[in-house]
């Protein structure tokens, strides 16, 4: 059909098997180091964290890991998300570029989150642990791990980076209402918790710090354990269904990628899309322009270094070699809090490092006006996130049009932008302010990034 908007496929359809790009990969990802011994980690070390499965997904090798049945079948309720052609956007920008995007919003929680989120659920449950731990910024992980506990009877309880908690009060309604209990970060609960209220009891918090709290009340329990919502090999492992289905969809629309793009906050979202179609490249297949979006004010992949860091500020989890900004690195508020982070995932940044991804920074009032277009034109409301990836595909659609060239760009609307609608009002009262990173602290930040010999 000439003039298709969606592109659905059957459930049938949905992915039998998560797509592990280390597989293909021409170098292996650098060791995760144990925190005290900063000798590479075995299985057993991060054991008191994660189920043995999640461990063995971490250091996986093979190129296809199945997808337990009862993962797919809650699947079901939202997949395969639909891809759809962007074509009223095309029209109000006059350019001869096709634009697609894949939009994971259709979930429950509201992101592709929930795709991990129902994953971990089901490890941890069947391997007899009862509570579950983690962080969340946006609001979208915690709202996605709070629905997948509640779908295989553990408990879950979620520290809330307390700048996003006090703007976001329906994302915590939502998490309880899901059977979650939500705090807000840093809280008096933990010991790490308290040591930076000591030190500033009006701290508006940060995901470093909402991991540090998350960790260590997993590790005090054995019925405990800990989930991470982006960053970690088998979190990327799990969202490669959305690339995976989309190859299905664009060949339904005889068509392929040039360019493809992604919000990367820890990576997950950009992984999930960009890994299968790498894929396809590094076996001889295409090539793709793949790129990551992300906020001037947290510029990572574009101003952090590649090096081996802590993932939290607590200096609790394992050290992972990654792009980043140090630890200690809080970026300014902004609205776009799930892009807060100072770290990215490994596997997004040795992508980078081997050359087979760009990454851009873009500043915040530039991406909502971005995502204020979409709205008018598409429909959806993004997330705040996700308005980073339009932008980038907005510029290159322009980009086409000065050029002359049809390309084929495909992004990830990696979700809604329901719950973040005092974002929206912020932006269109001229409130939004485009701060940048401060660099003497980023400078501080980097000049503390742990000393390590080994690997
Ligand atoms: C809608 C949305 N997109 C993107 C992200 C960034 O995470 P990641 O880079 O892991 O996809 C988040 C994180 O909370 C999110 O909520």
């Amino acid at each position: 059909m000439a003039d298709t908007v969606k592109y659905l496929l059957d459930e049938t359809r949905i992915p039998k098997s998560w797509y592990n790009i280390v597989a293909d990969l021409p170098s292996q990802p650098a060791p995760a180091l144990h925190p005290a011994t900063r000798q590479p980690l075995g299985p057993a070390d991060l054991e008191p964290l994660f189920p043995m499965e999640l461990i063995l997904q971490e250091v996986a090798t093979e190129r296809e890991i199945e997808i337990p049945e009862p993962v797919r079948e809650i699947y079901r309720a939202w997949r395969p998300s639909p891809l759809v052609r962007a074509r009223r956007l095309e029209a109000a920008l006059g350019t001869p570029a096709k634009l697609y995007y894949k939009y994971e919003g259709v979930s429950a929680a509201g992101s592709h989150k929930l795709n991990t989120a129902i994953a971990q659920a089901f490890y941890n449950k069947q391997a007899g642990v009862k509570r579950l731990t983690t962080e969340t910024g946006a609001g979208q992980w915690g709202s996605s791990l709070a629905y997948a506990g509640g779908m295989f009877g553990l408990e879950v309880k979620v520290f809330m980076v307390r700048a996003s908690y006090n703007q976001k009060p329906y994302r915590r309604a939502m998490m309880e209402t899901w059977g979650a209990t939500c705090i807000p970060s840093p809280s008096p609960l933990t010991e790490a918790g308290r040591a930076i209220l000591a030190h500033d009891p009006d701290c508006r918090g940060s995901l470093g710090m909402a991991i540090s709290e998350a960790v260590e009340l997993a590790v005090q329990d054995k019925d405990t354990k800990y989930a991470l919502g982006s960053v970690l090999n088998h979190v990327l492992l799990h969202q490669t269904v959305i690339g995976q289905e989309a190859l299905l969809q664009l060949e339904m629309a005889g068509d392929y990628p040039d360019i493809l793009i992604g919000c990367t906050g820890g990576g997950s979202n950009f992984a999930g899309l960009v890994f299968p179609f790498l894929g396809e490249q590094l076996r001889g297949g295409r090539k793709v322009r793949a790129i990551g979006c992300e906020p001037a004010a947290c510029p990572t992949l574009t101003r952090g270094r590649f090096a081996y860091d802590f993932g939290d500020t607590g200096h609790l989890t394992p050290l992972v070699k990654m792009h980043t900004l140090g630890s200690t690195f809080v970026p300014p508020g902004f609205h776009a809090g799930g892009l807060r982070y100072h770290g990215m995932a490994p596997l997004v940044s040795l992508v980078q490092e081997l050359g087979l991804m760009e990454s851009r920074a873009f500043t915040q009032t530039g991406c909502f006006d971005a995502g204020v277009q979409f709205a008018r034109t598409e429909g959806i409301v993004p997330a705040p996130e996700a308005t980073h990836a339009i932008r980038c595909a907005i510029d290159e659609a322009l980009r086409c049009r000065e050029e002359g060239v049809s390309r084929t760009i495909l992004f990830n609307l990696s979700g809604h932008g329901h719950f973040d609608m005092q974002a929206y009002m912020d932006y269109f009262a001229g409130k939004l302010e485009d701060r940048d990173y401060d660099d003497a602290a980023l400078q501080s930040a980097l000049a503390e990034l742990p000393e390590v010999t080994a690997a």
